[in-house]
């Protein structure tokens, strides 16, 4: 069994990361922290642990010896410096997306975990969505020939609401840019190679956003955002992300369709079908193709996925992580994927600002 401590007990922490931890049977929960104490406090008696094992400052929580692994859950301007101390303290680190407000916050954190010699991980979940595991299985098998395109879209319908931390700039990087495309990036960049060169443009088109008691919040992020990335080898690729599609829902409503083009065969996904793929032969028309069982079935010795695939996927990426500190291996994927994503949307932000295509750098 893998100890854990979890640094900021938000939505997210709870469902994907608190959750994902009880159901694999490989872990468990021995200490929480929040800022919000109120918070802390019932989310260590809802994992049945005594009150001392809430924290409000992450540092309590890091000297807690009985801690083997944290994961992180806190805003995003918060992760650089709990990913180091984490590392510091010998902790094994799952930390969320996007990583860091910037490349040189993320440089350092790689730099931390890899002194530490702990395993680390980005929370890039929907790698775990078994349809997207098997199209890089499609993909890595040669089945659609030498990759030239692919095309991300995520559209979704959020209200014009207060999102809090998430629509200020200097507390999370980016808007929809860092919050939803890292994801597809993310995703290009282990199927295409390393994007090298960008293209922006980025707009806020909801500048005022209306509080629960009619209060208005400035937000100073991309609320629509789209970039056109060059990879490695002269691939290239066309992405797109916004809350702000009119009709077309939230969460895994919405659209997230994510296709592929090679010079024999095309391949598309969307999340909504998380058990099939669409694949077409050059000539032929694209037909649905289902995952196969083995890209369904839970990493390492993980406890049977959750029915329902909204859950599963998400109970895998904690399976990789456990799966990884128990054998001693790297998580896939790594910090080091988190630092590219981050270089990579670092240079569409430059690039939206500067009306240029911007070079990406090389990170190894
Ligand atoms: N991987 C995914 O699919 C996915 C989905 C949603 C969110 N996220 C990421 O998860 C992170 C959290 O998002 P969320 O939606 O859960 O946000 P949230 O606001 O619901 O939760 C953040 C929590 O961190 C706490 N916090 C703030 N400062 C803290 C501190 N100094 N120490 C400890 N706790 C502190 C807050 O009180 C809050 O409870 C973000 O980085 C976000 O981008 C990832």
């Amino acid at each position: 069994m893998v100890s854990f401590g979890l640094i900021g007990v938000g939505r997210q922490a709870r469902w994907a990361h608190g959750r994902a931890i009880l159901h694999s049977g490989l872990g468990r929960i021995v200490a929480v922290c929040d800022a919000d104490e109120d918070l802390a406090r019932r989310q260590a008696a809802e994992y049945g642990l005594p009150a001392e094992r809430a924290f409000s400052r992450y540092q309590d929580l890091l000297d807690c010896s009985e801690v083997e692994a944290v994961t992180i859950g806190t805003p995003n301007d918060l992760h650089a410096a709990i990913v180091i101390a984490a590392a510091q303290a010998g902790k094994h680190v799952l930390c969320e997306k996007p990583i860091a407000l910037d490349t040189a916050e993320a440089l350092a954190m790689l730099e931390a975990v890899r002194r530490a010699g702990v395993r680390h991980m980005t929370a890039f979940t929907y790698r775990f969505v078994p349809a997207m595991r098997y199209l890089r299985a499609v993909v890595q098998a040669g089945e659609l020939g030498t990759l030239r395109m692919v095309r991300s879209r995520r559209l979704m319908d959020w209200p014009d609401t207060d999102l809090g931390w998430r629509q200020v700039r200097a507390r999370a990087g980016s808007g929809d840019l860092g919050d939803m495309a890292s994801h597809r990036i993310d995703f290009a960049q282990s199927v295409m190679g390393p994007v090298r060169r960008v293209q922006g443009v980025l707009r806020t088109f909801v500048p005022q956003r209306v509080g629960p008691d009619g209060h208005s919040a400035s937000a100073d992020v991309d609320d629509w955002c789209a970039f056109i990335a060059e990879f490695e080898g002269g691939s290239v690729g066309v992405f797109e992300s916004t809350k702000l599609a009119r009709g077309y829902g939230m969460g895994d409503q919405g659209v997230d369709a994510f296709e592929i083009h090679g010079s024999e065969a095309s391949a598309r996904y969307h999340l909504a079908t998380p058990h099939s793929l669409e694949i077409g032969d050059s000539g032929g028309t694209m037909c649905t193709v289902p995952v196969p069982d083995s890209f369904r079935a839970p990493i390492g010795a993980g406890a049977p996925l959750s029915l329902d695939p909204g859950e599963a996927f998400r109970e895998n990426q904690m399976y990789e992580f456990i799966d990884a500190i128990r054998m001693g291996r790297e998580c896939s994927p790594s910090l080091l994927d988190g630092v590219r994503v981050t270089a990579a949307v670092d240079a569409v932000l430059r690039s939206a600002q500067s009306g240029c295509a911007v070079d990406v750098p090389v990170i190894q």
